[in-house]
């Protein structure tokens, strides 16, 4: 079936709202260090954006899990693809996410690196549903709260396809 994607947030609203999320993250930051932890591979075109945009010192570290189930939904059951090369013991954390969709998977997360012992634990979406939360998560820092739609782009795919698009869109299927 062809498809086309429709522009919901451009390349400029993404990097401007970024660029803020960024200002408001050194603030909370002041005088420590933020260790950013990004949630493959969707947040990776996030974190890199944020990191560039963030003025305390930053040290990153990267996590990839999947969910098990149907293509575009998650199933609640989650396993890590990939652990952290290093403890997060006694560092500020801060978990980057593309998405907030269920919440299983960020709330399972959470859970995980909480009994690892971080100093703090915080939580930066580009983007949230809060339409479709099934489990309870606090998200500290959010880009863009979003309608019930699918998405892709800056970092979130359809089949592995569209993380490289710059600004977010709306897959649309053409009969
Ligand atoms: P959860 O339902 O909050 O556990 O979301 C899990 C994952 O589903 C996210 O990290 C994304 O990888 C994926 N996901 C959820 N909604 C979308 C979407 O609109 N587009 C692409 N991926 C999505
Ligand atoms: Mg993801």
């Amino acid at each position: 079936m062809a498809e086309h994607v429709r522009v919901l947030l451009s390349e400029e609203e993404v990097d401007a709202r970024i660029k803020e999320v960024g200002q408001q993250i050194s603030k909370d930051y002041e005088g420590k260090q933020v260790h950013l932890v990004c949630v493959l591979k969707g947040g990776s075109f996030f974190m890199c954006e944020l990191a560039k945009r963030i003025t305390v010192p930053v040290s990153l570290d990267f996590m990839s899990v999947s969910s098990y189930g149907s293509d575009t939904k998650s199933s609640g059951v989650v396993k890590i693809v990939k652990d952290l090369d290093e403890s997060v013991k006694d560092k500020d954390v801060l978990v980057v996410e593309d998405i907030v969709d269920s919440g299983r998977t960020l709330s399972y997360l959470m859970e995980l690196l909480r009994d690892r012992g971080p100093r703090s634990l915080h939580l930066c979406t580009l983007l949230d549903k809060p339409e479709r939360r099934v489990v309870d998560v606090k998200v500290d820092y959010t880009g863009f709260h979003i309608p019930d739609e699918f998405v892709v782009g800056y970092g979130l795919d359809y089949d592995q396809r569209y993380r490289n698009l710059p600004y977010i869109g709306i897959v649309e299927f053409d009969d």
